[in-house]
């Protein structure tokens, strides 16, 4: 008897000091900015601005850099992403115009390079913001190129937007699930550009994320591997819609039911997505914008991956209705 008592006192105190430790890590996460790290060993590259790098570099900003860090003028300044989910907090992108201030006119090419690969700024802390792991070291080198070229964007500004406030829920995902990239051991090189599926594979994972979006969650991506991402190209990814409304990302696979199989001819695919607009006359909603700066060609060998991908089956129309009927 008094030996059980014993234990149960033991095991008592044992989960009083769990429950105190656990207690203890959730003030300290909720009172700390997001986890930060040892300031990273930088790569010492120079980039050579090049009139064809910075065209490059300006159409991946579009399908980018623009998207979250332009201003109503179109510079570089940053500002509120509203399409972020209230439950991370209030999220702003940064001024990367040339400003020396307030901008990045001061880091090297290097430590660009290296937070684009990561998401690590030169002192460690971290951003919520795409990582680039498997963009070719020649398109980084063409968006550094546009980062420092006289095109309007980039040109220096002081404004600046307010700094991010992240909730509780964000920060904890910086101590668990959202780690920094690791910078690559290896060269990466630009496709076969006479491999059209290799080319799509790579435009869609790499550069235009599309997978990023179109799988079952965009908190939870394998950016090493994005073919064993949950749900690749099945859709389901939950946003908010210009309105606000929850709206799922579709399923662009070539399922013939719930897919796109049946749906676009190749022609099709490639006017839904430049100008947003699909075939039936409807408008794609945001954050689903329409991509103008894409190549006839670059659509084109999206659609020719999109071919080669598992089919899943996953009825978006269906889950939609379900999630409206669920905010109500
Ligand atoms: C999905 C939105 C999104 C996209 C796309 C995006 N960014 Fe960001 N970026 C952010 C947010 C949000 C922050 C800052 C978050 C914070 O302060 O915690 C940020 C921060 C940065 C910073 C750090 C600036 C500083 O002063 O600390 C740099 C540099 C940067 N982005 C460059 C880029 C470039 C270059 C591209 C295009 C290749 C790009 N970003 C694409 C959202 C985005
Ligand atoms: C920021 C997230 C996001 C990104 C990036 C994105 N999409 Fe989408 N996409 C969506 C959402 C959300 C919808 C649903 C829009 C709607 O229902 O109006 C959608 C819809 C579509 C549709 C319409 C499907 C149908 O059933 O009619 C196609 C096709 C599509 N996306 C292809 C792409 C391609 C190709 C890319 C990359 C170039 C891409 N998307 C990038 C979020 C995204």
């Amino acid at each position: 008897m008094k030996k059980a008592k014993k234990i149960l006192k033991r095991i008592g105190l044992g989960l009083g000091t769990g429950l105190l430790l656990i207690g203890g890590f959730c003030a300290y996460v909720a009172l700390t900015p997001p986890r930060s790290y040892d300031p990273p060993v930088t790569p010492d590259i120079h980039v050579d601005i090049t009139e064809a790098r910075i065209q490059r570099g300006e159409a991946i900003a579009h399908l980018q850099c623009l998207t979250c860090h332009a201003d109503n003028h179109n510079r570089l300044t940053g500002k509120r992403l509203d399409d972020i989910p209230a439950m991370f907090g209030k999220v702003y992108s940064r001024n990367i115009t040339q400003d020396k201030e307030k901008g990045i006119g001061n880091w090297t090419d290097g430590q660009l390079i290296y937070f684009l690969r990561t998401g690590l700024r030169p002192d460690g802390t971290t951003v919520f913001m795409p990582q680039y792991g498997l963009m070719a070291d020649e398109d980084i080198k063409s968006v550094i190129a546009w980062l420092r070229s006289d095109r309007f964007p980039v040109q220096p500004s002081q404004t600046e937007a307010p700094p991010s406030e992240y909730s509780f829920v964000a920060k904890m995902l910086s101590w668990t699930i959202m780690k920094p990239g690791t910078y690559p051991e290896q060269p990466i090189p630009l496709p076969d550009s006479t491999n059209t599926v290799a080319m799509g594979r790579y435009l869609s994972t790499a550069v235009a994320d599309c997978y990023g979006c179109h799988s079952a969650d965009y908190l939870d991506l394998d950016g090493k591997n994005p073919e064993r991402t949950k749900g690749y190209f099945g859709g389901g990814s939950k946003f908010a819609d210009e309105s606000g409304k929850p709206i799922l990302s579709a399923n662009i696979t070539f399922d013939e039911t719930t897919g796109i199989g049946k749906k676009y001819t190749k022609e099709q695919f490639i006017r839904t997505i430049k100008t947003g607009v699909r075939p039936d006359g409807s408008v794609l909603h945001y954050p689903m914008m329409p991509r103008p700066s894409m190549t006839d060609a670059e659509v084109a060998a999206i659609y020719e991956y999109l071919k080669t991908v598992p089919r899943l089956n996953n009825n978006i129309a269906q889950k939609q209705t379900d999630s409206e009927l669920a905010e109500k």
